[in-house]
């Protein structure tokens, strides 16, 4: 079973992965396995949230790791392809965690991989653990997604963190989204075609669609969960955009703030100590969802 693309997850299968998520975060730890699997962290771009936190999540389900975040110390530099590596792996490891700089990198692994690849973020397509991780952290908080206004802001271009959550929350969800970009980095045609259901397809259409290119008085006052993401510099994204104090005397008391990080200049920490600053209480979700999916793919086996 791999996990490639949000599109894999229902509601219902959602649903089971929270409740036990949640579960693990209360403290209903799992028995001890009688059979250690282990997990290949193979990333060829950086990561310090991703990589740990599956580290982490399968060390505590009482697994093993065989990391590989530095692929220059693999014989990937020796001109290695994704192909032969994700073969070799798949004979040593029970699961293969991916990160790779093109899109639809862990689909090609998926092909010749005879165990399961989770998708870590591929390019600029998607990362649908982070999505599972960025919903479970509003589900925690409002105990519902469904009626809430969501704000997506930043780099919409190239930002696969946002790709895959607007895909989720479109399809899965009935919400109110705000897009906030600068003009060059909007939401992409392709991914707006997909995730608005009445969405004729039509350029008039597209130019329609409620995008902005600040955070409007309006926009700050009925938002529920303002999701902001970096300029992604070294997909080529060019932009600047920052959270202003006259944007946070606008905010509801009852909002969030969260961000996937790397943060640069999006988020001025003085606004860290904030109630609704949440990007801290995400990160550590993501060690609990990461848990509830590894067990998810362990046991499905
Ligand atoms: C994100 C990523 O790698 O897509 N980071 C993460 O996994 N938390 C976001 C980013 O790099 O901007």
């Amino acid at each position: 079973m791999h996990l490639l693309s949000i599109d894999e997850f229902d509601e219902k299968r959602i649903d089971r992965l929270f409740t036990h998520a949640n579960n693990l975060q209360i403290g209903i730890l799992p028995q001890p396995p009688q059979f250690k699997k282990i997990l290949a962290n193979l990333f060829y771009e950086p990561s310090t949230r991703t990589s740990s936190s599956f580290f982490s999540a399968m060390t505590r389900l009482g697994h093993a790791v065989l990391p590989i975040n530095e692929v220059i110390y693999s014989s990937v530099t020796k001109g290695e392809t994704l192909e032969d590596t994700i073969k070799t792996l798949s004979s040593y490891v029970d699961i293969i965690v991916l990160r790779h700089p093109f899109v639809g990198a862990s689909k090609a692994a998926a092909r010749v991989s005879s165990v399961p690849i989770i998708n870590a973020g591929d390019g600029i397509g998607e990362h649908p653990t982070q999505t599972l991780l960025d919903l479970y952290t509003i589900w925690r908080k409002f105990k519902h997604i469904n009626n809430l206004t969501i704000t997506l802001m930043g780099d919409l271009k190239n930002g696969r963190t946002v790709h895959s959550l607007v895909n989720v929350l479109r399809n899965l969800y009935d919400v109110n989204i705000n897009l906030v970009s600068p003009d060059n980095l909007q939401l992409p045609y392709y991914l707006a075609n997909a995730a608005w259901r009445n969405f004729d397809g039509s350029s008039a259409a597209y130019d329609h669609l409620p995008k902005s290119t600040s955070l409007t008085e309006s926009i700050c006052k009925t938002t529920d969960v303002l999701y902001m993401t970096r300029v992604q510099k070294e997909r080529g994204s060019v932009g600047k955009y920052t959270l202003t104090k006259d944007h946070v005397d606008l905010f509801k008391k009852n909002m969030i703030v969260l961000h996937p990080f790397p943060r640069q200049n999006e988020i001025p920490t003085w606004f860290d100590t904030d109630r609704r600053a949440y990007y801290f209480k995400q990160i550590q979700n993501g060690l609990y969802v990461r848990m509830a999916i590894l067990s998810e793919i362990i046991n499905a086996k």
